[in-house]
């Protein structure tokens, strides 16, 4: 079998990128919430009706954004799962909170709501979420504790553009919520965020940070004369440039998702008997979640097998690739001090993601299932 270099992930262009692109560079309107800005905010108001949502550079910058917002202060406590990306750390982190990390569930990878009670302190001011894969975290309990509680829920849905828990958009639940547009996500501009913001009193301070501390919406508008600072901020916009990369995949969010469903469902159907056979973990999807096909992951038995496999794959020119490295075994993670998270040091260590994008042919879908059943999982057989 002849195998061709098969990329973990590669960016699908629908073909109006640079059409999008050339039409942004003839009207020479380049910088932030230009036309294209506003046609992708218009297309994120037809999804999400009941919020306001704004294109942002990044995930991470819509996280800091939900940060400043929340007006997070040295010393408030922040919970977050250990299994995830810095980002969902870091813009509290900059606003002086102390990380508090949880465990995360054996079946979704996703924070385990029944521990997180425990972890609430008078100090503690919000907790992030990481809806692993686009499979919804268990939103009723949890949003349930935090209405109890006063504590302000924070959704990093960087993987779940519309994906559903019971039938609600992920993303909807919580204060914020937050997407990624970086070219790894389903839907891309290269780097690019979005801050979904589901509490109308967040609005108006949320367009004066994301322009700098300025007012220059309410100028734009027509409110006032002048613009000027007014409150603290950053540029968090985006050129128009990448909104209009931005729309053309926006566009097309049906046909990219039902291109990768059927990539995740051939491995999910192609795999079953030899991952019941060897012992390997394929993803688990409960009932009540409509996902959103980023991610397929196997778990292998042990931390070797896992190894053993990305090798093999490697040596054909196939790149799998585990995730997170727990956040609270990082250096920087330890620094908020020792935490309990054995899941998710399990789960890290045996995790591993195939291939996976709307480009992928079956036939290379084919030779990824096909060296994965023939690789011997035991180090000792390799
Ligand atoms: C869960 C999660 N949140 C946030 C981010 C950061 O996204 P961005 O690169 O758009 O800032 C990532 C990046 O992969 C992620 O996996």
């Amino acid at each position: 079998m002849t195998i061709s270099s098969i990329p973990f992930s590669r960016v699908y262009l629908t073909g109006r990128e640079e059409l999008y692109m050339r039409e942004a560079l003839r009207t020479r309107q380049l910088s932030g919430d230009g036309p294209f800005t506003k046609r992708c905010h218009a297309w994120f108001a037809e999804r999400f009706p009941k919020a306001e949502v704004l294109l942002t550079t990044s995930c991470t910058h819509a996280t800091e954004m939900a940060a400043l917002l929340l007006d997070i202060q040295p010393g408030d406590e922040v919970i977050v799962p250990s299994f995830t990306f810095s980002s969902s750390a870091n813009p509290f982190v900059l606003r002086g909170a102390h990380i508090v990390f949880a465990d995360i569930r054996e079946d979704t990878f996703n924070i385990d709501e029944t521990t997180l009670e425990r972890f609430i302190t008078p100090k503690t001011r919000a907790i992030v979420l990481v809806h692993y894969n686009g499979v919804g975290c268990a939103m009723e309990s949890i949003m349930a504790l935090a209405h109890a509680t006063n504590i302000a829920v924070v959704e990093d849905n960087a993987h779940g553009l519309l994906g559903k828990y019971k039938g609600q958009t992920l993303g909807t639940f919580g204060t914020f919520g937050l997407q990624s547009f970086h070219e790894t996500k389903n839907i891309t501009c290269g780097e690019g965020g979005a801050l979904i913001i589901n509490d109308t009193q967040f609005v108006a301070r949320a367009e004066i940070l994301r322009e700098k501390g300025t007012n220059r919406k309410s100028f734009l508008q027509g409110q006032v004369d002048k613009y000027t600072w007014v409150d603290m901020g950053s540029s968090y916009l985006p050129s128009d440039l990448l909104a209009a990369f931005l729309l053309a995949q926006l566009e097309e969010i049906d046909k990219i998702q039902a291109k990768r469903r059927a990539i995740w469902e051939f491995y999910a159907q192609q795999l079953a008997v030899w991952a019941q056979r060897s012992g390997v973990r394929l993803p688990i999807i409960p009932e009540e979640c409509e996902q959103t096909y980023h991610i397929f992951s196997l778990i292998l038995p042990s931390e070797a097998a896992r190894l053993a496999l990305q090798r093999s794959l490697k040596k054909h020119g196939i790149t799998a690739s585990s995730h997170y490295v727990p956040l609270h075994l990082s250096p920087m993670g330890q620094r908020f001090g020792a935490a309990s998270c054995p899941v998710a040091e399990d789960l890290a260590s045996r995790l591993l993601r195939l291939p996976l994008y709307a480009g992928l042919t079956e036939e290379e879908a084919e030779q990824v299932i096909t060296l994965v059943q023939n690789t011997p999982l035991f180090a000792r057989e390799i």
